[in-house]
């Protein structure tokens, strides 16, 4: 089962245990909080993780992350933690514009 780790939460690994789930999903049901404003819909950005390895494990971008890309909003080796899922491990980030004030980042 493929392993996330979030680096700037002090290298924390989460299981994904389930192909069909978003990463966020993962994330939050292991009781990591995390931005997701439009409640995954695709359309706020504030989900986004920062892919430091394992991109190619990621499924293909969602139209609302094309959107976004178009947009700007979303630059290279950035993707919406809720419109992707993936079959391998990861290293991802929290985005630095995305952290939030009441959660101790490890940098
Ligand atoms: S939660 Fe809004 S785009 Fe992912």
């Amino acid at each position: 089962m493929p392993k996330i780790q979030l680096q700037n939460l002090s290298n924390k690994e989460i299981i994904s245990n389930n192909k069909s789930k978003s990463i966020l999903q993962d994330i939050l049901e292991n009781g990591i909080d995390w931005l997701h404003a439009c409640g995954g819909k695709g359309r706020c950005t504030t989900c986004k993780m920062v892919i430091i390895s394992g991109e190619g494990h990621l499924s293909p971008l969602s139209v609302f992350e094309q959107k976004m890309i178009k947009l700007k909003k979303l630059g290279d080796h950035e993707r919406l933690s809720c419109q992707c899922t993936t079959d391998g491990d990861l290293v991802i980030r929290v985005a630095e514009e995305n952290k939030m004030p009441h959660m101790s980042y490890s940098d």
